[in-house]
């Protein structure tokens, strides 16, 4: 039986994603530093993280807020210089805190130099690096594929005379790994990063890097006449060969982790993806977000969905890497709204929520992921119009909305929902005036609830979202069972609790959270001989719990 000396150290702790442009401003421009990441790292610490992810941070024109990536090899000069990543890498590994970059591999920004190369014509020596196609004999699209994004995934190059592809914004060409050149090019900067210490890498949309041989239309599924790109591209024959590649040129021999953002796999492919035969070491996969979103991530057209559907997704994923591979838990990151308002369906304060869900995730099999703020409590975001929103992929599903015939409230609360930027406002350290983010003027709204919900308050607070973090990872770390032990669902067919069973070799854990807004009675000869370790309401009544209470029992 594994236990936790058997673990890797990228298994044993816990992952916190930032978002830099949000996370703290060290010079007053309303954006946030990397130099800001590194003043912050004891806070970090505080919580038991071992590894950052930091989102994109290169040099970028920033229409994806860094998801455009204009030179892989440089840092945008809004978050600061190289200078200041070596900084951070450095301080970082003094704290035992390794840095997670993100490699954008599907894409590049149009402002790269490789496409500023690749549209002048069709013969220039980087003139097959994007996936350039003719337009179709009127005119018109080479297919009828919709970008993520929204709109036609298609751009018209008036140099070329061609149409490129882009999976998500016009300004996010697509790369053509078929050419090798490409893909050395893109492994080279991979080990530009692994070689200046960084402890993994997160790949951004990999399932998109494998084109279909033959470019054909899609049936149609929207009122604007296209269909998904996702369903004509996604996680294609073949792709696994080039993360095979991928994997012997960068990963293999370091003492690195990787993360694919595998939208597009399911749980019962895992097993091609990590562990002994896969790619990656870990794996985000969606099936758990596609509960309330829907599978298909309409925001106006969302999912009607019960707690055993969000269980079962999150047990399968859980059995899927059960004795292959390694899951990285998460609720939460900048592509998703805030998790508290996500994946409840009931009344409650969010920091019942907050607590209920994040004693949820940290005590489950496998590397938790916190997305910055998640640890305070966040809700999202109350946002008046449409205007106040800077995410691109919010302004193309508001679009989207008014043209399946919705109203623009219904549109606007669609983007409350489910909006990215809900996950994107600035972090909030303490009462003083934007959360301590910036002494200038934020760049997105800073959340109403500030004054009350921050770093600074809530450390101060023995009964705060934080506090109830900290304490979980503390026990997290503490004992075997909850490291390296099995996870085992328990009363899986409850509308109303969410329980597991963590065993190792010696000892044993019983998570149960009530997640409904009424209270839930089980059978409590599942903690029999447990002693309550953790629980957010104080002492409990062993087979009771009341609304959005959640409790951990272990071995003495
Ligand atoms: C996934 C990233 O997480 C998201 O933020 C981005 O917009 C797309 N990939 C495109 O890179």
């Amino acid at each position: 039986m594994t236990t936790a000396a058997d673990l890797a150290w990228w298994q044993k702790t816990i992952a916190y994603e930032v978002y830099p442009k949000s996370f703290l401003d060290t010079r007053g421009q309303g954006t946030g530093t990397i130099a800001g990441i590194t003043a912050r790292l004891d806070y970090l610490a505080s919580l038991g993280v071992g590894a950052i992810w930091i989102t994109p941070c290169y040099k970028s024109p920033m229409v994806d807020n860094g998801y455009d990536v204009e030179d892989y090899y440089n840092i945008d000069p809004s978050f600061g210089t190289m200078a200041d990543m070596d900084e951070l890498i450095a301080r970082g590994r003094e704290k035992g805190i390794r840095l997670v970059m993100d490699l954008v591999f599907n894409h590049t920004s149009e402002a790269c130099q490789w496409f500023v190369e690749s549209r002048k014509d069709r013969t220039n020596s980087y003139a097959d690096w994007y996936i350039w196609r003719d337009a179709k004999p009127d005119g018109s699209e080479p297919t009828n594929w919709r970008s993520i994004f929204g709109g036609s995934a298609w751009a018209w190059c008036e140099e070329r005379q061609q149409y490129y592809l882009h999976t998500f914004a016009p300004q996010q060409p697509d790369i053509n790994w078929e050419n090798p050149d490409v893909r050395r090019a893109l492994f080279d900067i991979a080990n530009f990063w692994a070689d200046k210490g960084v402890g993994g890498f997160r790949i951004d949309a990999i399932t998109y890097i494998k084109k279909p041989p033959v470019f054909a239309d899609g049936p149609v599924d929207g009122e604007d006449g296209l269909s998904s790109v996702h369903d004509a591209t996604a996680n294609g024959e073949g792709i696994l060969d080039f993360l095979h590649e991928f994997k012997a040129a960068v990963c293999d021999g370091r003492d690195i982790f990787t993360v694919g953002e595998a939208n597009g796999v399911d749980a019962d492919e895992l097993g091609d993806w990590v562990g002994e035969r896969g790619v990656f070491d870990l794996l985000f996969e969606f099936s758990h977000t596609h509960v309330p979103m829907g599978e298909a991530e309409i925001w106006c057209k969302p999912a009607t969905w019960t707690l055993t559907d969000l269980k079962r997704a999150l047990t399968a994923s859980q059995k899927a890497t059960a004795t292959n591979g390694w899951y990285p838990a998460f609720f939460e990151n900048h592509d998703q709204p805030r998790s508290t308002v996500n994946f409840f369906q009931c009344d409650g304060t969010i920091a019942a929520k907050a607590k209920a869900l994040g004693t949820v995730l940290l005590m489950q099999r496998g590397t938790p992921f916190l997305m910055q703020g998640e640890e305070l409590g966040y809700g999202n975001r109350a946002w008046l119009s449409i205007d106040e929103f800077n995410d691109v992929q919010t302004r193309g599903e508001y679009d989207f909305a008014l043209s399946e015939g919705f109203t623009p409230q219904q549109a606007l609360a669609a983007c409350n929902r489910f909006s990215r930027d809900n996950a994107r406002t600035p972090m909030q350290w303490d009462a003083s005036a934007n959360a301590g983010f910036t002494t200038g003027m934020p760049w997105l709204p800073v959340h109403a609830d500030y004054a009350e919900i921050n770093v600074e308050t809530e450390s101060a607070d023995p009964d705060s979202v934080l506090n109830w973090y900290r304490r979980l990872s503390e026990l997290r770390r503490s004992r075997d069972e909850l490291l390296a032990g099995s996870y085992e669902e328990l009363v899986p067919e409850s509308e109303q609790i969410y329980a597991y069973r963590r065993a190792g070799e010696k000892s044993v854990a019983v998570m149960l959270a009530n997640l409904s807004d009424e209270p839930a009675v089980y059978d409590a000869a599942l903690v029999d001989g447990l002693t309550l370790l953790a629980g957010t309401h104080g002492t409990t009544e062993p087979g009771e719990l009341r609304p959005l209470e959640a409790v951990v029992f272990g071995t003495n």
